[in-house]
């Protein structure tokens, strides 16, 4: 497999320029053949607009210098990565010219596909693409209009993986690593989920906590998907323990316990309810706890992977993604290793337990049995896991229907069925 690198930095651009060797060290490690492209130092006039490239020689650009080369490799490889410091938002000059100058990879007609018109493919495949932008310390906006930017040209590439992310110029050594590991991971790589190789246990099985975000005390659909995972573990020969976070943010002793459990525990799962697009309050407080007292640590030079579930009350599992990804920047600002995030819609259907509901639940179960035995064994969690487990669980049809007939069942049981559409606060 060959991955290219556009390496779209300044000269001297020290952050760049070891983002690029943390990639290509990711890349090879996972058996790619590499090749860096240095735009800066390459042959690349920029686009002249003449749209020669599709109608006086089809294919390929009128301008003979290596904006060709550029175009050819990004065809010709498996994987293409955009490394650039990012400028207003935008990418480099450099990286830029070589865009510009790739639109002879595309034919000229339009097509319409989704909900949207893009050009025809001229080619029957086109590489997996993986970005990172790198921006100034708490240049929010550039980092906003990138991601923006970088959103729009994916939709027009249309690749079937992406990676994704921005990172800041002053990112330390570990958080660039976790980073492009992930990027390159959702641009298609197969990174191994351990940094410093599988065997980290040594054999043994790792210790288990799972930190539970909800606020009942029970009859929670987040315990039920969190509790069937640790029971597999469980046969798998992990020891567990499970953290309410609600309790556990009460006192400073509850939150010493916590951050003890933390500490000992080799794997962190965290199942909670989707609250307002993301997590209770009381989640909020407990991850800025955990943050404040373990950010930077290494916990002994051990390293703790950290795994997530989300669960929300639409059929649409998507809908817990935001959660996911807040989930995900929390667990690299403490040094966690991202282990990876589930994300289960209809979660109110889940609550009398998986086994219980037969069939229904064959696929979750199916998922959480394979994330225990990836999490058990120090695996990477294979990805027709997280696609498996974000399945819709029934039509979305049949689950509004049961929805709405329970929830009017409830307000019968409380005698309020004629009050269900009350406005209490109306302006009179
Ligand atoms: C205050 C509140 C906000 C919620 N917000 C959302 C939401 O934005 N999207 C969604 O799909 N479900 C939402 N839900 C539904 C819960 O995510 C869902 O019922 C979940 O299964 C609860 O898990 P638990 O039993 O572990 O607490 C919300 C529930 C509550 C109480």
């Amino acid at each position: 497999m060959k991955a290219t690198i556009y390496n779209g930095a300044e000269q001297n651009d020290a952050v760049c320029e070891k983002s690029k060797n943390i990639m290509s060290e990711e890349l090879k490690a996972a058996g790619w053949d590499v090749e860096e492209l240095v735009l800066r130092d390459m042959k690349i006039a920029p686009c002249v607009g003449c749209f020669g490239c599709w109608f006086k020689t089809p294919g390929e650009c009128v301008i003979n210098d290596q904006g060709r080369e550029t175009s050819a490799k990004s065809i010709q490889s498996d994987l293409t990565i955009y490394l650039t410091p990012v400028k207003f938002g935008a990418p480099s000059r450099y990286l830029k010219a070589a865009l510009d100058r790739s639109v002879p990879n595309a034919m000229p007609f339009f097509v319409k596909e989704g909900n949207e018109i893009h050009h025809e493919r001229r080619y029957d495949r086109y590489p997996q693409l993986a970005g990172l932008g790198i921006v100034a310390d708490n240049d929010v906006e550039s980092e906003r209009l990138f991601r923006q930017l970088f959103d729009r040209n994916m939709k027009n590439f249309r690749p079937e993986k992406v990676g994704f992310d921005v990172a800041s110029v002053s990112a330390g050594d570990d958080e660039l690593r976790t980073r492009i590991r992930q990027v390159l991971k959702d641009g298609g790589v197969n990174i191994s989920g351990i940094t410093d190789g599988k065997n980290w246990k040594n054999g043994e099985k790792p210790h288990v906590l799972m930190l539970s975000g909800t606020p009942k005390a029970k009859d929670s659909v987040s315990e039920v998907l969190g509790n069937y995972l640790l029971k597999k573990m469980e046969t798998d020969g992990c020891t567990t323990a499970t953290l309410r976070m609600r309790s556990a943010i009460k006192n400073d002793a509850s939150l010493q316990e916590m951050f003890e459990a933390v500490e000992k525990a080799d794997v962190v799962v965290y199942s909670g309810p989707l609250y307002v697009d993301s997590f209770p309050s009381h989640v909020i407080e407990a991850m800025e706890k955990i943050t404040e007292h373990f950010a930077g640590r290494k916990f002994d030079g051990k390293k703790t992977r950290f795994f997530a579930i989300s669960n929300c009350g639409f059929p649409e599992a998507f809908q817990n993604q935001a959660s996911l990804d807040i989930m995900r920047y929390f667990a690299l600002k403490c040094g966690f290793e991202w282990a990876d995030g589930f994300a289960v819609g209809a979660g109110p259907a889940l609550f009398q337990g998986l086994e219980k509901m037969g069939g229904m639940t064959s696929g979750i179960r199916k998922a959480l049995d394979m994330a225990a035995k990836a999490l058990a064994n120090a695996d990477p969690i294979p990805e027709e896991a997280s696609a498996m487990i974000s399945k819709d669980l029934m039509p979305a049809w049949v689950y509004l229907k049961m929805a709405t007939m329970s929830m009017k069942d409830e307000a019968k049981k409380n005698k309020v069925t004629d009050q269900l559409y009350n406005k209490p606060y109306a302006v009179k």
